[in-house]
């Protein structure tokens, strides 16, 4: 089966190509290069040993999807471009908008007019907005979106359902991930975002490189075992495997539309994460407590059970396995 891989070399969706590499399809990137970097493509080589087919196209250019889908018989698409960055997102929800929607738009007409509709969405925990309770399932659904990126996933996902809804010939899942941290075990792909930092793990590297003096930890009074902000961080080769079980539910059962929780369903707060990153690399992170991140929530977790259940998928790395490999990717590429 040949794939489509949007937004392919960027963190997830590298991982993901390595993935579905090892796994022997065949695989067809696009990516603009906005936020990966070219030597992506030979890193996923020199890991395993295979070629993949590369567009420099952006997803918001039909022409360009016209022309890659008439050029390769797509069996499936997994979509990963996008932009990501929330604080980005508030300064600019025009731009977020109209890539993220338009891009995914454009896609799904493309995918339509060449009668390819097998697709997996990158969506996100964001999507449920602050709950009640910290701990996360499916059946939830959407809730109020507290910055334009959330609110671009939240659509897209409403824009998939109603068009499952308009054809059953669809095959659709959508994967909402908690918080991706970690590397490849080569360290040779990993999370290399441009500038500064926006989440914890790139900016606890970046202090533990010396990029940076000192991490602010963003609270601690919140309702949590030691007052700072509680996440459920998952490995992104644990994430990435999540996408082919995903694949192969939908190319297995069919037409359909399938949401999952990507998580591993336990809680980490900040210090943990920073103790664990500590005692795993013997190295010391300068920390800070500062005040609380404007749209911060206290804790939220994945209820990782219906992607057990329905794809035989779960977590299998540990908060020290996502401490060590991002730590081997950056002394690898400082
Ligand atoms: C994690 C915890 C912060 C930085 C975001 C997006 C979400 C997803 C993952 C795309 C929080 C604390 C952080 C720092 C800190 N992205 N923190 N100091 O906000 O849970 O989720 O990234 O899908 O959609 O919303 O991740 O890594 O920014 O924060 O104390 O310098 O670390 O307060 O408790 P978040 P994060």
């Amino acid at each position: 089966m040949k794939i489509l891989v949007t937004g392919g070399l960027g963190f997830i969706g590298s991982h993901t190509i390595v993935e579905l590499l090892e796994n022997d399809f065949e695989v067809v990137v696009v990516d603009n290069l906005y936020n990966s970097k070219i030597e992506v493509l030979d890193k996923i080589k020199e890991i395993t040993g295979k070629e993949v087919k590369f567009y420099k196209e952006d997803v918001c250019d039909k022409s360009a999807l016209e022309k890659i889908f008439k050029e390769n018989k797509i069996d499936g698409v997994i979509h990963f471009a996008g932009y990501k960055a929330v604080g980005e997102s508030c300064k600019k929800p025009l731009m977020y908008y109209h890539n993220n929607l338009m891009s995914t738009i454009n896609l799904l007409e493309v995918m339509k007019d060449n009668n390819v509709k097998r697709f997996i969405f990158s969506s996100s925990a964001t999507i449920y907005g602050e709950r009640e309770t910290p701990k996360y399932v499916e059946e939830m659904g959407r809730g109020k979106t507290t910055n334009p990126y959330g609110t671009t996933k939240a659509m897209i996902e409403q824009i998939l359902e109603d068009l499952y809804s308009s054809d059953n010939e669809w095959a659709i899942s959508i994967l909402r991930y908690f918080n991706p941290i970690g590397a490849h075990s080569s360290g040779l792909i990993g999370e290399s975002p441009n500038g500064i930092p926006n989440n914890l793990m790139p900016y606890i590297l970046k202090v533990a490189s010396g990029g940076l003096d000192v991490l602010n930890v963003f609270g601690n009074d919140y309702p949590t075992p030691d007052g700072t902000g509680v996440r459920d961080y998952i490995h992104v080769v644990d994430l990435a495997k999540g996408h082919i079980s995903a694949l192969n539910k939908i190319t297995k059962s069919g037409p359909g539309i399938y949401t999952y929780n990507l998580g591993s369903g336990k809680g980490v707060s900040v210090l943990e994460l920073v103790k664990t990153f500590e005692k795993v690399n013997n190295i010391k992170v300068n920390y800070r407590i500062t005040d609380r991140r404007p749209g911060d929530i206290a804790e939220n977790y994945a209820d990782p059970s219906k992607a057990l259940k329905e794809l035989g998928w779960k977590t299998e790395k540990t908060v020290e396995d996502m401490c060590r490999d991002s730590w081997n990717f950056m002394k690898n590429n400082m």
